[in-house]
């Protein structure tokens, strides 16, 4: 009942039928990786570019796959058009819009949303954001019961990363999550990013992803990748290969986790060499889409 899914970038889509190919036999769930960010969605103000999410979905939809839906609210990845000398009461119209234009369109047809990404500080105090800056802390309620409302039927997600072991910002966003269903706010699941490191797995993290669902909510690996030190070596990817399978593992272990979803599948399309300096190969198959140790251990777990 897990699902399994990769983030998909519309590029690789239309360029290369051989990554089309492999996502649509090995996954059967699909998150967008870019395609729906307010920037890439709503360049101008009032100006949707629905083509290139529409794309995603479709391909999902033949391919029999669940989308995830990422990302509602998030600091980054802003259209410049949104200005935060903008008093607080447009702020907060123009949020509230959004939200419900992105959802509403479409409703029934992605199963779980990012509302809010990243909306926490290491030492686990909110993240100074315009959002925050100009909205107080009630915008994360407010975004998801905006949310709600354009899509009842849609599970609704709060994203971070760094809160896969347990560490001071997991604390905190396990205190956030209590509180805001205490509130009755409609947050139903928690991901965990998990872009992790070779050489660095996860501390304790099934018993943390278990002190979540304790609290009734769901909790997926929604952005996994294991970056390694270049160069690559044998040894390298078979301790990468052991972190992708110990998150599988983790993620199985939990009942109340219902998906996991790799950041990408190839290292031809990864973020990781862009953003992180010195290292890459972090997905299941190389470049030449040929599969490594990781993806051999995914499937010999499942
Ligand atoms: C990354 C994409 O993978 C890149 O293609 C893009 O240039 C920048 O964003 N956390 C997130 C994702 O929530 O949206 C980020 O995705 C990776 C980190």
């Amino acid at each position: 009942g897990v699902r399994i899914g990769s983030a998909a970038d519309g590029r690789g889509l239309s360029l290369d039928p051989a990554y089309s190919s492999l996502l649509g036999t090995e996954f059967n769930a699909m998150t967008t990786e870019n395609a729906m960010k307010w920037r890439n969605l709503e360049p101008l103000p009032g100006v949707y570019a629905w083509p290139g999410a529409d794309q995603l979905v479709e391909f999902a939809e033949r391919h029999g796959q669940e989308v995830y839906g990422h990302t509602l609210v998030w600091h980054s990845d802003m259209p410049k058009w949104v200005s935060p000398e903008w008093p607080a009461e447009r702020i907060r119209t123009e949020l509230r819009d959004h939200v419900t234009e992105v959802v509403s369109r479409y409703r029934g047809r992605v199963w779980a949303w990012d509302v809010v990404n990243e909306v926490l500080d290491e030492d686990g105090s909110l993240r100074e954001t315009l959002w925050l800056r100009k909205l107080g802390p009630g915008y994360i309620a407010d975004a998801f019961r905006w949310a709600h409302a354009a899509d009842p039927g849609a599970r609704l997600f709060i994203n971070d990363y760094g809160i896969e072991g347990r560490t001071r910002k997991a604390d905190a966003l396990l205190a956030l999550v209590r509180d805001l269903r205490r509130d009755g706010v409609p947050v139903d699941g928690v991901g965990f990013q998990s872009h992790l490191a070779w050489d660095e797995p996860p501390r304790e993290l099934t018993r943390n992803l278990r002190r979540f669902a304790d609290v009734g909510v769901s909790v997926a690996i929604t952005e996994l990748d294991v970056r390694v030190e270049l160069p690559v070596t044998p040894e390298k990817l078979k301790r990468q290969a052991a972190v992708y399978r110990q998150v599988l593992k983790s993620c199985l272990a939990v009942p109340g986790c219902v998906s996991f979803t790799v950041w990408g599948f190839t290292d031809s399309r990864s973020w990781i060499p862009g953003y992180h300096r010195g290292y890459g190969a972090a997905c299941l198959f190389d470049a030449d889409l040929t599969p490594k140790p990781a993806y051999l251990a995914l499937v010999d777990e499942l």
